[in-house]
C-alpha cells in the first residue's frame, strides 16, 4: 500500500469518525444539516444566498494544474469527458478527440457499454498512463458478485488499473459492493472509490457501515437541479463532488444552453453558454464530465480557464435553481 493510501485510510477514518459523532450531535440539536425546520421560501433564500456566499476555493480545486488532490492522495483532473450513450466508434473518436486536445479525464460505466472502446483510446494514445484518470461504475445488478465484476471491468478496459471506480447508484448489496471495491483498492487494482446518486440522507445511512471514506460524489448537478444543500454537505467531509448532466442531459440542453441569463452573461465574456454552466460548476467546487461526440464542443469545453465568473453572475445562475431533476436517480 502506498503511504498516501494508508494515510488516506486513517484520514477517513478519522473524518468517519468525527462525522458520525457530529451528525448524531446535529440529530439532537438541530434537525439536520438542510433546512427541515424553516419556511420553504426562507429556506431557498438562505440556500440561494449561502451558495452565493464568496468562498475562497469550495472544492480545493487547483486553477493553475486543473486538477484536485482527492481524499485518497491522488490528482484528479477537474474536467473531461463523459461518454454516456456514446456507441463503440463514438466513443473511441470521442476519447481519442479529448486525450488529443489534452483532456485526460474520462468518466465510463459497466451500464454504458463503452468501457472497452475507453480503454482502447487510452492506450492508443500514446500518452502515459499515469497521465488519464478514468472512471467507472458498477451497476446495482452487479453488487451482489462485486468482486467479479471488478474483474470484468479491470479486463474490459485493459488498462493496468482502474483510476476510480464509483457504485453507479444505491441498491441492495451496496455495503458489500463497496467493501468489495475497499478491498480491490487495498490490492492496488483501483486507485480510488466512490458514490454515484447518494445524497444527504443515503450518505449518513451508508457512511457507517464502510472503512474508506469515499474519494468522489458524482451527482445530477445543473443550474437547474443545484444541489445548493448536498454540495456543501459533502465536501464539508473531504469528498470532493462531481455534476453529471452539467447541460441538462439530451432532450434539455437547448432550454439550458439558450437560457436568457446564461446566454447573456456568456455574452459579457465573449464565451459560449457551455463553457458558463461549465464555469460555473468549477467555481462551486463541482468537477464537471460534460458528454459530447463532436470533437469541437470537446475542445471548447475544456477552455474554462481564460475568464472568470462574478459573484454577482454566480448569484444570477445560483437564482435559476428549480428543483428540477432530469433523471429518476
Ligand atoms: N452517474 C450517473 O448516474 C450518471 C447519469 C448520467 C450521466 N452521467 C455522466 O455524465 C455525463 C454527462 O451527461 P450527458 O452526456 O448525458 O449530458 P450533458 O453533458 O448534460 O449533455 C450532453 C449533450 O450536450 C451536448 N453538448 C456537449 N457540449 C456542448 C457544447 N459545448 N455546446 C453545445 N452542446 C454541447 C452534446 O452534444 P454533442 O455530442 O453534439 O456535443 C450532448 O447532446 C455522461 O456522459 C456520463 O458520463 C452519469
Amino acid at each position: 500500500m502506498k503511504p498516501t493510501q494508508l494515510f488516506s485510510i486513517l484520514l477517513s477514518s478519522l473524518m468517519l469518525i468525527s462525522f458520525s459523532a457530529c451528525s448524531q450531535a446535529e440529530n439532537e440539536s438541530s434537525p439536520s444539516i438542510g433546512t427541515a425546520e424553516k419556511e420553504p421560501a426562507e429556506a431557498a433564500m438562505e440556500t440561494v444566498s449561502d451558495s452565493s456566499k464568496p468562498e475562497a476555493n469550495p472544492g480545493n480545486f487547483n486553477f493553475e494544474t486543473h486538477t484536485v488532490t482527492l481524499n485518497s492522495g491522488y490528482e484528479m483532473p477537474i474536467m473531461g469527458l463523459g461518454t454516456y450513450s456514446l456507441s463503440d466508434e463514438e466513443c473511441y473518436r470521442a476519447v481519442t478527440a479529448l486525450l488529443e486536445t489534452g483532456g485526460r479525464l474520462i468518466d465510463t460505466a459497466y451500464m454504458y457499454h463503452n468501457e472497452a472502446a475507453v480503454g482502447r483510446a487510452v492506450r492508443d494514445s500514446g500518452i502515459p498512463r499515469e497521465e488519464i484518470f478514468v472512471i467507472t461504475k458498477l451497476y446495482p445488478s452487479q453488487f451482489a458478485s462485486a468482486e467479479e465484476a471488478i474483474k470484468l471491468a479491470l479486463e474490459t478496459l485493459d488498462i493496468e488499473y482502474i483510476d476510480m471506480m464509483l457504485l453507479h447508484h444505491p441498491g441492495s448489496s451496496d455495503v458489500d459492493a463497496y467493501l468489495a471495491m475497499e478491498q480491490a483498492a487495498e490490492d492496488g487494482k483501483i486507485r480510488s472509490i466512490g458514490l454515484s446518486n447518494w445524497y444527504v440522507e443515503e450518505l449518513e445511512d451508508f457512511l457507517p457501515h464502510v472503512n474508506i471514506m469515499p474519494a468522489l460524489v458524482q451527482n445530477e448537478i445543473h443550474p437547474y437541479y443545484q444541489e445548493n444543500d448536498v454540495i456543501p454537505y459533502i465536501q464539508a467531509l473531504g469528498i470532493t463532488v462531481q455534476g453529471w448532466y452539467p447541460f441538462g442531459g439530451r432532450g434539455h440542453t437547448a432550454e439550458l444552453l439558450g437560457d436568457e441569463t446564461i446566454s447573456s452573461i456568456a455574452d459579457a465574456h465573449g464565451v459560449t453558454a457551455a463553457q458558463v454552466i461549465l464555469r460555473w460548476n468549477l467555481q462551486k467546487g463541482v468537477a464537471v464530465i460534460p458528454g459530447s461526440s463532436n470533437p469541437g464542443h470537446i475542445r471548447e469545453n475544456l477552455d474554462l480557464f481564460g475568464f472568470e465568473l462574478t459573484e454577482e453572475e454566480m448569484d444570477q445562475i445560483n437564482r435559476l435553481d428549480r428543483r428540477e431533476k432530469h433523471d429518476w436517480y
